[in-house]
């Protein structure tokens, strides 16, 4: 441990189960050194609006020493802190400052893949085919006569083939970019490595881990083909992504892992957790990440693929329900991710996008377990779908032509012009340009005005910590008789219940019964004993 290392935040282990986790994309959200690239000091000056916004934890992507070639997700040094966002020291200060105001840090663990820059990596390709450098990672004599084929059929998740060939002859396996090598799990420095890692990132009092790829660390034996992909039949492998099985996805080894790790994670105080970003066939494999001996959490990403309809949103929250009873954990919500178009945009974008993402915040908010928000979502932001293609930075892009940039642009904070105070004052660089609709939509300009959308999560998640029926983990969901297309549900605790009503029927609706309104995203009018709820809102009502 070193000299700075803050105390944990013990008062509840449990924390985890019903947090409100803020994702924090570190490069998009606060610059303070003025190079256009968001930093760790501009986290840390920016506590205070997350302690306001009423979140309980942050999420931060990757910081770590890295080329970004896929914007940090590729790691060169796992406990060091990439110049470009700071120092270790930076990161100390942080997480005191955190602490201090009552907020947990949950740092992104990356171990799938390290970057091509990590040292194993370049000692991997300067020595020879068969050697003990290259055994901690996947590499392979390819097929053919002249051993010219990949080794298998696998593609990359960026598209592409999984496999690149050395001037030697062999190929290695990249389940992303080619500059992020897939490691060996198989072998045991790996294992020790990231167990000490995590110590590492323990003993400075990190609350918690994201982890990246976590059903993808084993390959099965033998690496066998899949049977198709986009060369052969046109059909991309990554279309199985939580449908169907791959031979490098969810094998049951993985599980071995996460037993080894979760005991290091209970050896701390305070409730340290993890969750898995992971993709399964069913939602009963799924849901064998999550238990005792493995991992706190698993998000629960179908909100990310549900359509703007009430069967769709019902759905989701059934499934997602169902898979955490299995494991006896609760379930985590998230909306928008840095991995997926914002969901403003999903929803219709515009006027009608942005009142339906209010109405989703409403709906996510009032559901027991954890939710996720990814920055900016506070404020409504759209995707930026119009980012000039030279500007796109996202490795996928190249290769498949999507990109994951729309969704990365930094967050407006201020000020007329943009960046909109993303750097400091007078700072003109942001790594991406924000549009110049943004400025209605920072901070600044919807702090403390009624009815912004900033208010509203304001108002939602203070009503979240303190309405005893949406508390920790109080109140099971009670779905009610409703008109179609109106979804409703109550929670309870005692007396108190609260019911979430959200209105996706095309038609307003009068809501009577459900007793006071508590908050609403869009305005409620009185009618007779009830209220109308207009079309595309939600609203918590309230009986004590
Ligand atoms: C999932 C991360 O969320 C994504 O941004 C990244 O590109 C891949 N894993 C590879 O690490």
């Amino acid at each position: 441990m070193t000299a700075t290392t803050p105390e944990p935040l013990t008062s509840d282990d449990d924390w985890w189960r019903s947090a409100v986790v803020y994702q924090v994309y570190v490069r998009s959200f606060a610059d303070a050194n003025g190079d256009g690239v968001g930093d760790i000091p501009g986290i840390r000056e920016r506590l205070p609006y997350l302690r306001d916004l009423g979140v309980d934890a942050l999420w931060l992507t990757p910081f770590y020493t890295s080329p970004q070639i896929d914007a940090g997700y590729d790691v060169a040094d796992y406990r060091d802190v990439d110049p470009l966002f700071g120092s270790l020291t930076d990161f100390d200060a942080m997480i005191t400052d955190a602490h201090a105001l009552g907020l947990r840090i949950i740092v992104d663990l990356v171990p799938n893949h390290t970057s091509s820059a990590h040292p194993w990596f370049t000692a991997a390709l300067a020595a020879a085919p068969g050697s003990p450098e290259r055994a901690r990672y996947l590499f392979a004599d390819g097929r053919g006569e002249t051993g010219e084929l990949p080794p298998n059929d696998w593609e990359s998740i960026f598209g592409g083939p999984a496999w690149t060939r050395l001037p030697d002859g062999q190929w290695y396996m990249h389940l992303f970019d080619p500059a992020q090598p897939d490691l060996n799990w198989r072998h045991p420095e790996v294992r020790a490595e990231f167990e000490d890692v995590l110590r590492f990132w323990l003993d400075r009092g990190v609350d918690g881990f994201r982890i990246d790829v976590a059903h993808g660390m084993i390959k099965a034996e033998g690496l066998p083909d899949v049977g198709f992909n986009s060369m052969t039949t046109g059909q991309r492998q990554s279309e199985l992504l939580g449908k169907g099985r791959l031979p490098y996805f969810d094998q049951d080894e993985v599980h071995e892992i996460y037993r080894a790790w979760r005991p290091i994670l209970d050896s701390y105080p305070g409730g340290r957790m993890a969750v898995a970003e992971a993709w399964a066939e069913t939602p009963q494999r799924l849901a064998r990440y999550i238990g005792a001996d493995e991992l706190h959490q698993a998000f629960s990403f179908d909100f990310l693929d549900a359509t703007w309809s009430a069967d769709s949103f019902r759905k989701v929250i059934d499934t997602a329900l169902a898979e955490s009873t299995i494991v006896g954990a609760p379930t985590t919500w998230v909306l928008s991710n840095h991995d997926r178009q914002r969901h403003v945009t999903r929803y219709g974008d515009g006027e009608v996008g942005l009142r339906r993402a209010r109405a989703a915040a409403l709906l996510m908010l009032a559901l027991p377990g954890a939710a996720y928000v990814y920055q900016g979502e506070e404020l409504g932001l759209p995707e930026v779908l119009d980012l000039p293609d030279e500007l796109r930075q996202d490795p996928s892009f190249l290769r498949t032509g999507e990109s994951r940039d729309g969704c990365r642009v930094p967050i407006p904070w201020s000020g007329e012009l943009a960046p909109y105070g993303f750097g400091p004052e007078g700072s003109e660089l942001s790594w991406l340009p924000a549009p110049a609709t943004w400025r209605g939509l920072s901070v600044a300009a919807q702090t403390g005005v009624p009815g912004s959308t900033l208010e509203l999560y304001r108002a939602a998640l203070r009503a979240r910590h303190e309405h005893p029926a949406l508390a920790g983990t109080a109140g099971g969901v009670v779905w009610l008789e409703t008109e179609p297309g109106v979804l409703a549900f109550s929670r309870a605790a005692g007396p108190a219940v609260l019911t979430c009503v959200v209105n996706l029927s095309g038609a307003e609706v009068t809501i009577d019964g459900y007793g006071q309104p508590v908050v609403a995203s869009a305005d409620l009018t009185e009618r007779g004993e009830g209220h109308v709820l207009p079309v595309d809102a939600a609203a918590w009502f309230e009986r004590r």
